[in-house]
């Protein structure tokens, strides 16, 4: 009653007051498409944000305006910058053009926006992101060495180190900055810092080692604090790939960290790393690498270490060294971060007498062990993906990686456990000397990876289907952990550029990874050649790191034009494409200089359609030849072609004519040498798999009057395969694409929804939880391909997930950061329904799809700011929209037809197709 009468009041007061209260906000407020980041080296940051006009249909943005200042209130003498009204339509990734930043200063940013008609919003919240470092006289501590002998050994103990310092006034804020050759964790009087693992990430530390930067106000106090660090052998110096590269970066382990003070008063005082500080090699973490696990003794913890008055004088102290500080940078990817937990489905006990939990779910990151029993007792946790045919546990597929935790008891009481120096890629865990009962309350998976913000979802009327969705995101979440890798569980764990370049486009709908590539693309620039050549894997390993001469495979190399290319569609980041400009054009002209004088790339394929399927392939890699082979040269000139392709569209978005000009020329006459080489002119190609049809026809390669052909031969393969694919790395991303582009999409449903193998869901029927590095990692009689290479999460042919999205949902992916969205679903007659959403800079989009009684109904969101093409197989006259006909309809326009379909247009609101 009385929220009645106040609503009334309310607007009765502002009617006659003439406020008319909006009926749209501003929110959502990313800086370089992050939430609220700290410590951020980017000096003039771009601001994005959305509308938000539930109800609305056809919003549009007119103008807007933007406010940075010091503090949250904007009074006027904090104010930095003011961008003036803007009449502009453009809402995400607006470049910051004030004064030049000061370093380690939060600022403050909000935003305005009108409407077509001129209607103002109110300010959005105040957003903020703080700048880290900008300058390397910022940098006042010096790193410092643990270790004291001038050549250690490889598995040392995790050091401890610490200080104390004496805060003298009242503190108003203070910050961290630290970084590590090795992992780190820092510790402020007991408490952990942050909530980020295995920090600093993975980088090509040479050139480019990140920091992280922390809030600790909250941590300290007035008078004596400490500062402490665990410094772990990490990416830095664990030995890493096959070879067991040992010392890779560096022999010796490092630890660089300033704090800042900032009194209320307004003095500062800082702390740094310097030869003060002391230093412990007898912790409790032992033996600990990434391969490897960790080792921990509870019994040489030692209480208070990063406390004020502890006893350190049994320590040594710090050896200060100077390192170049060149390489120094701050995090500007998301932190990898402890996501989930998940608790085990079962204990039992293995025929060969193994006691095993089962965690249900293929995962990665480690186990929380909570025991009880005697001191000096050793609890040992193995990790493995799968059992074999027997129900054993199968560790054979990790080849030398080792992946234990062992846990050796303090004594006394309940003790809780998690390793942090290494991680375990698993789905089950053996348990050795426990004492007493293992319970599943003992035992917590911690599934770790870099921090993400979800942004997809797909479903649909078929189960396996959605069981191939789930294991699709788990096979992301596991191998997204500060670079992409192809597998995160045997002694390998490396960025591989051809997996990741299959993938990223799935990825990108799954997760908002465009800070995570933005980082890794950086390493990769770094790593490539002065000759343009691109390593296999990023961070590259395994070259020494002046070699010039490295080996370079299609389709992996090309991950440098490709994945650019793909976040500049998706969010619209030009400054991206423009950094990487310079590394995609080398690369291509470095394929230019190894291609033979008639623009042939000879030998330039090392993996080919890497793990294709062919029917005899126990033991082989199954790269080189036989039934469903494609010619390396074959391969290799076909990316040649495309890669050039898309500097050439790149160089025209950055208005680079010239360029332009040339390497659309470059594509052209490679495309001629091709066809000349490659393809009869029946249209047949020499291998005849189908990866040479869907490379040749999606990077459009053949005259146009052969690509009937060349449809009706991938079609007839497929059929003749009863509906089974054949395809690897290369060809699996674009198979289905190609079908529903040459109108077969009833071909590309048959081959997603075969259950037998070759094919997406068998190993969904046989279990999985992941995505498998094979095609037939486990045999329908339960045995296993070959031990060499047969990893259970690895997310390459996940890469159909971007198929499912786009064609079966019809969320096409966007071309301007979805600014101009295209819906176009491919109605599959075996599903009875499908429906995805996707959180893009400028909002939620949906398309979703129901088939009832030979009618559909399609829902669709388009967010505001943006508009939409629709296109479906349906006459204007007998479609309804709302349960209204067509031209009753708002903020729907008949564009007209494309072959079969009608296209509309749609502005933003919400809307319920039916015919
Ligand atoms: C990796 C891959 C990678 C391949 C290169 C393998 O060992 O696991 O996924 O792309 O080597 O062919």
């Amino acid at each position: 009653m009385k929220k009645y009468f106040f609503t009334q009041w309310f607007l009765l007061a502002a009617f006659v007051g003439g406020i008319h209260a909006q009926p749209f906000k501003v929110s959502g407020l990313r800086c370089e498409h992050l939430k609220n980041p700290i410590g951020l080296d980017v000096r003039e940051p771009r601001f994005s944000w959305m509308a938000e006009a539930p109800g609305l249909r056809g919003w549009r943005q007119s103008a807007y305006q933007l406010q940075v200042a010091t503090d949250a209130a904007f009074s006027r003498k904090s104010l930095v910058w003011d961008s003036g009204k803007r009449n502009s339509d453009a809402s995400v990734l607006q470049a910051y053009s004030g004064p030049a930043l000061r370093s380690a200063t939060r600022y403050f940013w909000r935003v305005k926006a009108w409407d077509a008609g001129g209607v103002e919003s109110a300010w959005s919240e105040a957003a903020f992101w703080e700048s880290a470092l900008l300058n390397r006289s910022d940098w006042r501590a010096r790193w410092i060495e643990p270790e004291q002998e001038a050549t250690p050994s490889r598995y040392s103990a995790a050091h401890h180190l610490r200080r104390e310092f004496v805060a003298a006034k009242k503190i108003a804020s203070a910050r961290a900055y630290a970084t590590a050759h090795g992992f780190y964790e820092l510790y402020i009087n007991g408490k952990k810092v942050g909530d980020q693992v295995l920090a600093p990430g993975w980088t090509s530390y040479q050139k480019r080692l990140q920091y992280q930067t922390y809030d600790i106000s909250g941590l300290l106090r007035p008078g004596a604090n400490a500062v402490g660090a665990v410094v772990g052998e990490g990416w830095f110096r664990s030995g890493l790939g096959w070879e067991f590269q040992w010392g890779y970066y560096g022999k010796k382990k490092a630890f660089l960290c300033q704090i800042q003070l900032r009194y209320t008063d307004g003095s500062e005082q800082w702390i740094t790393t310097d030869a003060g500080w002391k230093v412990s090699n007898s912790g409790p973490i032992g033996k600990n690498e990434i391969y490897y696990g960790e080792e921990y003794d509870a019994r040489r913890e030692m209480p208070g270490w990063s406390e004020p008055a502890f006893d350190d004088s049994k320590w040594q102290n710090a050896l200060a060294v100077d390192y170049p500080l060149d390489n120094l940078l701050a995090s500007n990817s998301v932190p990898v971060r402890k996501i989930e937990e998940i608790k085990p489905v079962k204990i039992f006990t293995t025929p060969e007498g193994d006691l095993v939990a089962d965690m249900g779910q293929n995962m990665v990151g480690w186990v929380r062990l909570r025991v009880k029993g005697q001191s000096g007792q050793t609890v040992t946790l193995r990790h493995a993906e799968v059992l074999d045919k027997a129900g054993n546990f199968y560790t054979l597929n990790l080849r030398a990686a080792k992946q234990v935790a062992k846990y050796t008891l303090r004594g006394g009481g309940e003790e809780v456990y998690e390793p942090r120096f290494s991680f375990y890629g698993f789905r089950y865990v053996a348990v050795d000397g426990y004492p007493g009962t293992l319970r599943p309350e003992d035992l917590t998976g911690i599934v770790v990876h870099s921090d993400m913000e979800p942004t997809g979802s797909f479903e649909c009327s078929n189960p396996l289907i959605n069981q191939l969705q789930h294991n699709i995101a788990w096979g992301q979440k596991g191998n997204f952990v500060d670079v992409p890798t192809d597998c995160p569980q045997r002694d390998e764990r490396l960025g591989w550029t051809g997996d990741a370049q299959v993938f990223a486009p799935t990825a990108a709908f799954n997760a908002n990874v465009a800070p995570f590539f933005t980082k890794w693309l950086a390493d990769l620039a770094a790593d490539q050649r002065s000759n343009g050549a691109i390593p296999f894997v990023i961070p590259d390993v395994l070259n020494k790191p002046d070699a010039l001469e490295v080996g370079v495979s299609a389709g992996w190399g090309d991950a440098g034009v490709i994945i650019p290319w793909d976040l500049y569609r998706i969010y619209d980041d030009r400054r991206l494409l423009e950094r990487q400009y310079p590394s995609m054009k080398a690369y291509v002209d470095y394929i230019r200089s190894k291609a033979d004088a008639s623009l042939l790339w000879k030998g330039g394929s090392v993996f080919g359609d890497w793990l294709f399927f062919h029917p005899n392939t126990q033991g082989v890699n199954s790269h080189t030849d036989g039934d469903g082979f494609t010619n390396h040269d074959y391969i290799s000139t076909a990316f040649f072609a495309h890669s050039a392709d898309i500097v050439s569209q790149a160089a025209e978005v950055l208005g680079k004519s010239e360029d332009a000009r040339l390497y659309k020329n470059l594509f052209e006459n490679i495309k001629t040498a091709f066809q000349r080489e490659f393809i009869a002119p029946s249209g047949r190609t020499v291998s005849e798999s189908q990866t040479s049809y869907v490379l040749a026809l999606h990077f459009k390669l053949l005259p146009d009057n052969l690509r009937p052909a060349a449809v009706k031969n991938l079609v007839d393969d497929i059929r003749a395969r009863r509906n089974h694919l054949s395809t690897g790395f290369l060809g699996t991303p674009y198979l289905c694409h190609v079908l529903s582009d040459h109108g077969h999409s009833d071909v590309a449903y048959d081959l997603l929804l075969q259950e037998s193998w070759p094919s997406w869901l068998y190993p969904v029927r046989m279990g999985a939880t992941t995505i498998w590095e094979r095609w037939d990692g486990q045999k329908p009689d339960s045995t296993f391909q070959d031990i060499g290479m047969n990893s259970f999460n690895h997310y390459a042919y996940g890469a159909i997930g971007d198929w499912m999205y786009q064609v079966a949902a019809g969320l096409r992916m966007g071309s301007n950061g979805y600014k101009n969205i295209l819906i176009q679903p491919a109605f599959g007659k075996r599903l009875d329904h499908a429906r995805a959403s996707y959180q893009s800079s400028y909002g939620e989009i949906a398309s979703g799809w129901e088939r009832k009684e030979g009618h559909i109904t399609l829902r669709v969101s388009i967010p505001a700011n943006t508009t939409a093409l629709l296109r479906l197989p349906a006459e204007a006259d007998a479609l309804k929209e709302s349960g209204n006909p067509l031209s009753a309809a708002r903020g729907v326009q008949v564009k007209g037809r494309s072959g079969e379909l009608l296209e509309l247009e749609l502005g933003s609101g919400t809307y319920v197709f039916e015919f």
